[in-house]
């Protein structure tokens, strides 16, 4: 199964996967204390690369939307 991110409107990115890693730049895992786990997009959380709520409190707002998907015919 692929692993899924899922954008949340005005908040976190959300990753669905039993085997995804987060890593940091020199290639060490952070602790997953749970799944699935949620990474921060709004630069506020005190937990970082986690989000920990605090995007609801400085009321992130980000509601960008994928473009729906092309039909078979391109259309
Ligand atoms: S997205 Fe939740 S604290 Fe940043």
């Amino acid at each position: 199964m692929p692993t899924v991110i899922k954008v949340r409107p005005n908040g976190s990115l959300l990753v669905e996967s039993d085997d995804a890693v987060v890593v940091d730049w020199n290639g060490n895992a952070y602790p997953l204390a749970k799944r699935p786990f949620s990474l921060c997009r709004c630069g506020a959380s005190s937990r970082k690369p986690f989000c920990d709520g605090m995007h609801k409190q400085i009321g992130f707002c980000a509601e960008e939307a994928a473009p729906p998907a092309a039909t078979p015919d391109g259309q």
